[in-house]
């Protein structure tokens, strides 16, 4: 174990630690990922004990190109095929039929895998440097808010991994949009994320999202309560909730505007702008800067449900779970 982790820019010292077998974090357009060779059991092992995750819940695989996938699945079926020549490089993921070569630790001992291609330029690059798929998740200890700068991951898990490779902060915010195909042979939606339903339907017409469930054996990253800082969250409209509140010891996350009798440097505003991409860009960084205000409460509001008010909501819901 590591006093605590270099943050830099060396693609080489990443690259070659990821040979060798280690795990390094990894910026992606959506959040840092905590990435090992996907071919590799004892990699990928590590990752699982460093996030201190449970084995039933199975890791992305991330790829530099999705012309490549043939080498780790059996098929693409047409729809995600057009999804895929759409929107990869991007924020989605597909649940595909995976060939032998995925060792079962990674899905899970489920014969479908999540293959990602991510967009952030130096991951890309580092992907074009290795001869193998990099399986990643979210870098934060499991169930925790997910990591948007290198600094959260040194945060957290700094003792546990060398090297951080900094890309800045996250584009997008929030994790990425998994789709699959249902038993119908439909698109289906598993994990509401960084590429909006809007998006997706606008390609190939109507799809299936799958709500929250807690006892989702497909998803088991679905888990109700995810995401969560350790201050109680609540839901609920803002300004009947902070009547009567501790104006010292309460948080807020709105949209656009603050409030009155709170503190300000409690307050979360996602996006003065009202600006759904720039609300899921500061969703987690500030969730996490009020889980680090000594705070008794953090109330918060949900947004509109379109576009990427989805996604948000769906972390805010998820964040509130435990409360
Ligand atoms: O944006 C993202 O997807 C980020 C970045 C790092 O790529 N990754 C990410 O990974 O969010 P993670 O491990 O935090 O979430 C992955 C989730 C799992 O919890 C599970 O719900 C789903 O993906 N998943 C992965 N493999 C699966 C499989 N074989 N079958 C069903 N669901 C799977
Ligand atoms: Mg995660």
């Amino acid at each position: 174990m590591y006093e605590n982790a270099f943050i830099g820019h060396n693609l080489d010292i990443a690259a070659s630690l990821l040979k060798k077998g280690e795990a390094v974090a990894i910026p992606t357009e959506t959040v840092y990922g905590l990435a090992a060779n996907a071919l590799d059991t004892r990699a990928v092992a590590r990752i699982y004990h460093i996030k201190q995750r449970p084995s039933f819940d199975p890791l992305i695989i991330h790829l530099y190109d999705f012309d490549r996938v043939h080498e780790y699945v059996e098929a693409v079926p047409e729809p995600l095929r057009k999804l895929a020549e759409r929107f990869t490089p991007g924020p989605i993921t597909f649940l595909l039929k995976k060939k032998d070569i995925i060792p079962d630790l990674v899905t899970s001992g489920s014969s479908f895998v999540a293959v990602r291609i991510p967009a952030h330029p130096i991951t890309r690059e580092l992907l074009s440097k290795l001869d193998f798929p990099l399986a990643a998740p979210s870098a934060n200890p499991f169930g925790y808010i997910s990591p948007t700068t290198a600094q959260h991951v040194a945060d957290q898990l700094g003792s546990k991994v060398y090297y951080i490779l900094d890309g800045g902060p996250c584009e997008v915010g929030v994790e990425s949009t998994i789709v699959g195909m249902d038993e119908k042979g439909d698109v289906e939606i598993l994990r509401k994320g960084g590429l909006s339903v809007e998006n997706i339907e606008d390609c190939v017409g109507k799809v299936n999202v799958r709500e929250v469930s807690t006892s989702n054996p497909e998803a088991p990253g679905m888990l109700i309560s995810h995401y969560a800082p350790k201050v109680p969250l609540i839901l609920g409209d803002l300004n009947k909730l902070i009547i009567g509140a501790n104006p010292e010891k309460t948080g807020v996350i709105t949209l656009r505007n603050f409030l009155p009798h709170i503190t300000t440097k409690h307050q979360v505003v996602l996006s003065p702008s009202g600006n759904y991409m720039d609300a899921a860009r500061n969703l987690f960084a500030g969730m996490r800067y009020l889980d680090h205000c000594d705070l008794d409460v953090i109330y918060a509001e949900l947004l509109p449900e379109t576009d990427l008010g989805v996604a948000i909501n769906d972390r805010l819901r998820r964040a509130a779970s435990k409360s």
